[in-house]
């Protein structure tokens, strides 16, 4: 079994993605055995609860400084001996001793095609409305795995999405997320569970 620990801060809609397909078969092999929050209003944790997974809140506020808080997070993941971390919609930069313990065990899903919309500043419906601000035709998902840089690590998976005339940045957040984020995650998660998904040099290879 994988044992995923999942990382979010607001609907957690990816979170849902990842329970369904646990739940329906399409990812095989894998059992989400925590939730963490830096929210404590995030909806994610109430679908954890839902789903009979235990949810928990790391808040930055209840830490006097960005290292303590890190030094919490980390702890918390820890203490649920994961095999991979999900980082599903969270907005927090994974902390550098957390990318270090977990080198090619964390993964991300980011809401454009990497390299574009990319980076610091690019979240929600920023990267959708930068997208739509240069007027590209096609936009989409990346799963990678997390480095210590932002949104720099290896590209397991990317799928593309028409963008339409018409779009405002938050249909084409819909559309993304239910055309690609919602399909690459749990199918990059069982990948992962089934020993496919090698890293060499940076680049990511899927065996067959
Ligand atoms: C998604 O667009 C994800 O790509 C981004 O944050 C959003 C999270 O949505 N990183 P949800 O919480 O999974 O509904």
């Amino acid at each position: 079994m994988l044992r995923v620990v999942v990382c979010v801060s607001g609907g957690g809609t990816n979170l849902q993605a990842i329970i369904d397909g646990i739940a329906q078969g399409a990812v095989c092999q894998t059992e989400i055995v925590r939730v963490i929050s830096n929210n404590p209003g995030a909806y994610a944790l109430e679908r954890a609860k839902q789903a009979g997974i235990e949810g928990v809140c790391v808040s930055p506020k209840d830490y006097e400084n960005r290292s303590l808080f890190e030094a919490a997070l980390l702890q918390c993941v820890k203490e649920a001996a994961p095999d991979l971390i999900v980082l599903a919609g969270f907005m927090v930069k994974a902390p550098d001793e957390m990318v270090r313990q977990f080198e090619n065990r964390i993964i991300n899903i980011h809401p454009s095609l990497i390299p574009a919309f990319c980076g610091t500043g690019y979240y929600g419906l920023r990267v959708h409305e930068a997208a739509l601000a240069r007027g590209v035709k096609i936009t989409g998902a990346t799963v990678h795995f997390v480095n210590d840089g932002m949104d720099t690590g290896p590209i397991i998976m990317q799928k593309a999405v028409k963008v339409r005339d018409g779009d405002t940045p938050e249909t084409l957040q819909k559309r993304v997320m239910e055309e690609a984020e919602w399909v690459l995650l749990p199918w990059c998660i069982n990948l992962i569970a089934a020993g496919q998904i090698r890293v060499e040099n940076g680049r990511v290879t899927i065996a067959e």
